[in-house]
């Protein structure tokens, strides 16, 4: 039977019990599949002709009622070849899974079509989360898809202005809290272990863990199921670096593929307490108080699914690095202009990570490497402008245009 599990004591909770931190010692939950009976359900079910998405993989979504399914079409974002960039940073396979082709523009979609899935299955009438802003924007969207209240708690000032015009017209509760995302989290577990009828949906909760692992499945089916050497993702809260793992691991242990990446997450360094845990071999973390960087999406100082990302990365022999706000502005640059893909500061920080790991001799120039982008560049307008040079403004004549351009003046012949 799939159940939901602690990762800590092992204690198990049924599938459909609201229950997100283990009663006996604390710790957070993961769901885990019945391989039997999931097997035998992937034979028969004929899901390699349905298209590459979430629910490509309905069968290994522990959801019970297929009617209820809330979807915007998630998933099935493109593995991208960047040869131009690749040759820059002196790597031969270089890919770029873009989550930013997302319906609401971020890898949380697929979290939240079957996290929002779930709640209506459990009669939930309302959701709730706290959110650095992708993730308010996203269940915002699923909650108004799914015709269920929704209200989302912000750090005040410090969201990217796409995603808050998001959460805005979307019609959730916007709530602007004094303080930063971590105390907005604080917030929302305490509120809904008071009121049992709001339903949570950061990613603590599993069935968020369970759409976000498509990320992993869908790479390797795009890769003809051989895994890259490496995977490269940004980390705040730690969700998704738990979850890209959990999927790997699942398709292994369905025998789909042979290998597994060494799974890399990148930190900014004012916010950054899983990839010092790492980098000191620390057993535990230290929570950062004031986290700080321009990446507001990864602004997270006490990381709520660090046990799981931590395992994850030493699990599969990775590692973790730090990156500066220049360097993750300069990757973001080089990707938009060497590559065409324009993504957010928090994203551009898997491609600052390359660089610095490539740079230090921790990447071997032949390994077969993909970065996730986590997040559209549109999200974060402000940023991209503020970096960026302004644009050049002359009068409305032929001339002017020909004088910027540096086009010589062409004589027209006379008759
Ligand atoms: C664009 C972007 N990248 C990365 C992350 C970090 O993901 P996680 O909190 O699952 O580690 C977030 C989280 O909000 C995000 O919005
Ligand atoms: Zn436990």
């Amino acid at each position: 039977m799939t159940l939901q599990e602690c990762i800590n004591c092992g204690t198990r909770y049924p599938i459909d019990e609201i229950v997100y931190f283990c009663r006996k010692c604390g710790d957070i939950l993961e769901i885990k599949l019945d391989f039997d009976i999931v097997n035998d359900i992937l034979k028969k079910s004929g899901w390699r002709k349905i298209p590459l998405s979430v629910w490509r993989y309905r069968d290994l979504m522990p959801i019970g009622d297929s009617s209820k399914i809330v979807t915007l079409n998630e998933g099935g974002t493109g593995l991208h070849k960047c040869n131009r960039l690749g040759k820059k940073l002196g790597l031969r396979h270089l890919y770029v899974k873009n989550e930013g082709e997302n319906p609401t523009g971020s890898f949380k979609d697929r979290g939240m079509t079957v996290g929002v899935t779930k709640a209506l299955e459990l009669g939930a009438k309302s959701v709730i989360c706290a959110s650095t802003g992708n993730t308010s924007a996203s269940l915002a969207a699923y909650a108004a898809r799914a015709g269920i209240q929704c209200a989302v708690l912000i750090p005040s000032g410090k969201i990217a202005y796409g995603k808050l015009a998001q959460a805005i017209i979307y019609g959730s509760k916007v709530i602007q809290v004094r303080g930063n995302f971590d105390q907005a989290l604080e917030i929302v577990l305490e509120l809904s272990e008071k009121h049992r009828s709001i339903y949570l949906l950061n990613s603590i909760n599993p069935f968020r863990i369970e759409g976000q692992k498509s990320l992993g499945y869908e790479i390797c089916e795009q890769l003809d199921n051989h895994p890259p050497d490496r995977l490269i993702v940004p980390v705040g809260n730690a969700g998704n670096i738990s979850a890209i793992w959990k999927g790997f691991s699942e398709f292994h242990r369905l025998g789909f593929v042979k290998s597994l990446p060494k799974m890399t997450g990148i930190q900014a360094e004012g916010a950054a307490p899983i990839a010092r845990a790492i980098k000191t071999g620390s057993k535990k973390i230290n929570p950062i108080i004031k986290p700080e960087t321009v990446a507001t999406a990864i602004r997270i100082g006490a990381p709520v699914s660090w046990k799981k990302a931590v395992n994850a990365i030493r699990d599969s022999g990775g590692t973790a690095e730090t990156v500066t706000d220049e360097e993750i502005l300069e990757a973001q640059k080089m990707l938009s202009r060497l590559e065409g893909l324009f993504v957010e500061p928090a994203s551009a920080s898997s491609i600052a990570g390359l660089k610095k790991l490539v740079e230090n001799c921790e990447v071997d120039k032949d390994e077969r490497i993909v970065c996730v982008t986590t997040g559209h560049g549109l999200k974060d307008p402000d940023v991209a402008v503020r970096t960026s040079e302004k644009p050049l403004e002359v009068d409305a004549e032929v001339e002017a245009i020909e004088r910027v351009l540096g086009l010589k003046k062409v004589v027209s012949a006379t008759v």
